[in-house]
This record gives C-alpha cells, structure tokens and sequence, in this order.
C-alpha cells in the first residue's frame, strides 16, 4: 500500500530516503568505551589478532561493497584483502585456513553461493564473520560470529540501504581488526568512527540535493547505453551504479577502472554517449584526481557526453562536465557512501520515464536461493 511505502510510489524510493536512518541504526552500539565492538561472544580481540589474510566473500551490490572495503582494511590493517565473488570462491580451491578470516557479506542471508561459500570456508577451517541484514538467516547461523547491518526490511529488489550499510558495517570490521593488531591506536580508531558516525548527516545531504539528478534520469530515458568510470574506491562505486541500471531499466551499463580506458573500453564512446565519472576529492587524491581529469578530456574530445560526480568547490573539474552532480567533500575511504546516492537516484528515475516497476525488476529475485 501507498502507507507502506511511505507516501513513496516504490519502496526503492523509500529506501534510498532511508539510508541516513540505515547508517546510524548499523552504527549504533558498536563503540563503546572508546573501543569498536563487533560481536563480543563470538568473536574475541584474540581471535582478530591471529588473523593473518581477510577474504570477503559476496554476490552482487554485497561484493561491491567488499570491494569498497578493500581499501580501508588494508590501509588500516596491513592485512591482505581478497574480493571475491562467492560464485567463484568455492570453485577455484582458495588457501584457507584458521588464520584466515573470511567475511560472508549478505543482506538476505540466504544467498546459495555465500552460504556455499561460507560452509566450504569452515570446512578449510577458516573463521567465518557475517556481515547481514537479516536476523537468524541462515549465513549467520552457520557462521562463527555475526556483525548485523541494520538497515531494516529492504523490499525493493535493487540493494539500496542495505549496501551503504554493508559499506559501514565492513570498515568496522576493518577497525576492529586494526584495533585488536594495534595497528592504529586508540585515538586514531575514535577518529575514523567518528567520520563514519558523521556520514548519515552527509547522505541526508545528498538526499536533499537529488532534484536535478532525477532531471537528468528522464534526460537519459532513451540513451542505448551508459558507461561509468571510477578510480580508487570510485571504481567499484562504478560497477554499482552500472548494476543499478541494469537491474532496473534493462540499459546496457558497465563500470569500469578508468585507468582501464586506454586498455580497450575506450574504443566503445561515441558522439553523445553518457559516460558518468567518479571523481577522487581534488584535495585528498590530487593525483589520481588529476588522472580523472585526464581520462575525461579523453572521453570528450570524443564526443562522450560527461556527467561528472564531483566535490562540491571542486573548479578544476568543471569545464570537462556536462553534467556536473556535487556531492559532499568527506574522507576518501567514505566517498562511496555519498557517491552511491545519486547513482541509485538516477537508476531509478530512469527506469521510471522508461515505464517499469523499480521494485520488481523482470527476472530478478530479492534473494537468490539457487546457485
Ligand atoms: C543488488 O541490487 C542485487 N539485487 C543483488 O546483486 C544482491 O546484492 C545480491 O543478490 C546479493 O544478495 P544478498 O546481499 O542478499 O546476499
């Protein structure tokens, strides 16, 4: 019903709304006494401490957000961080074994190649850590220890909260980690929570931002095909938004690595076709912000039509957009977080002037219980 969803025609729209709320919940009781806690019983500083290599293990919007985690747990840990589709992970005989923490990333919990995934991690005796939106799913049933995102009920097919959920709830795993190893102090872990405790405030602004995105989303209702460019975390906030669109207006859609483009993908843009472009913060990735730059000088020399995301107060960048969405300056690691909004916002507001139901996308499951 219309009350459901919150005066909302789609529960996706609803969700999107959600998201600071999604943050904020998923946060809550997780730095106590100045410490990151995730799931005491099951999961000891000893244990996080004997880890030696971290696997994140996921399908879809869940493996993105792996992918965003890679970052900040490396950076963070000095751990290595493999990303691995679930899919693939079981398949190929990884190393595992009980110094090998392997983060099971699902909103359903009930995904059949994550729960394959994680039953064939225990079976190499690695420890297993769920990352889920779903209370006594069956991932965290079978896993050592669970970290709950809670972003609430999520109807809309499409992963939208439950993703910015997952994003936080993986840098607190990687906090967690950097806190029991001592590769951060104390005061350093206090400060990155609190950039994260801050970003609700930084999506609401995003939220409160979207008109013009929506506007763009019906100028973009008969292009054949969209393009996104990221570098850094912007690369895998590339592969969402173009899985976003894909899932919900049926466009052909790929993300890719910008420093890619040169490689092959290059050779696909042609006069007016939309390439949406991620950009670094021109202060905190002033070289790789630089490399954007020159990608998408590129890309418009060749007629592409750019829509650039960008920091608000970011100058440089404007003469190469033709479209430019500002989106809040926050730490790089949490760019993601405010990236992915507008992206989720014009997926939809596309699908909508394309006429189809953005809650139920054609042949697609909430959760998919088969291999
Ligand atoms: C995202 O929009 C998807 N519909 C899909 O990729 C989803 O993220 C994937 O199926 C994983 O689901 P899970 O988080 O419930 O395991």
């Amino acid at each position: 019903s219309a009350a459901e969803k919150g005066g909302h025609e789609y529960f996706m729209l609803k969700e999107i709304e959600e998201q600071p709320t999604a943050l904020a919940d998923t946060l809550r009781g997780h730095f106590v006494d100045g410490r990151i806690v995730l799931d005491e019983q099951r999961m000891t500083d000893q244990d996080l401490r004997d880890v030696d290599k971290v696997f994140v293990v996921a399908c879809g919007s869940a493996y993105h957000s792996g992918l965003v985690a890679k970052y900040a747990i490396e950076h963070w840990t000095r751990l290595p961080v493999e990303v691995e589709l679930a899919s693939e992970f079981r398949y190929r005989d990884p190393v595992l074994d009980r110094a090998t923490l392997v983060v099971a990333v699902s909103q359903s919990g009930e995904t059949a190649d994550t729960l394959e995934a994680v039953r064939h991690a225990r079976d190499q005796k690695a420890r297993v850590l769920a990352v889920c939106n779903t209370n006594g799913a069956q991932i965290p049933r079978e896993s050592d220890a669970v970290l709950y995102t809670h972003a609430g009920p999520e109807i809309g097919v499409a992963s939208t909260k439950a993703f910015l959920a997952q994003i936080a709830a993986n840098l607190m795993v990687g906090l967690a980690l950097a806190q029991a190893r001592g590769t951060k102090y104390s005061d350093e872990v206090a400060r990155e929570f609190a950039e994260l405790a801050a970003m609700p405030a930084a999506v609401a602004k995003v939220l409160g931002t979207v008109e013009r995105v929506r506007e763009l989303g019906r100028s973009l209702a008969d292009s054949k095909a969209v393009l996104f460019l990221g570098r850094h975390v912007g690369y895998p906030v590339a592969l969402e938004g173009a899985l976003k669109l894909k899932e919900l207006a049926y466009m052909h859609a790929e993300g890719f690595a910008a420093g890619e483009l040169k490689h092959g993908p290059i050779a696909l843009i042609e006069e007016g076709l939309p390439v949406v472009i991620v950009m670094p913060s021109p202060k905190g990735r002033a070289v790789l912000h630089a490399k954007m730059v020159s990608n998408i000088s590129e890309i418009q020399a060749r007629g592409a039509r750019t829509i650039v995301l960008a920091e608000e107060g970011d100058e440089t960048v404007r003469p190469f957009a033709d479209e430019l969405i500002e989106i809040p300056a926050v730490p790089t690691l949490l760019q993601p977080l405010v990236a992915t909004v507008p992206l989720q916002v014009l997926s939809a507001e596309i699908a909508r002037a394309r006429g189809y139901d953005v809650d139920k996308p054609r042949n697609l499951a909430k959760s998919v219980t088969v291999e």
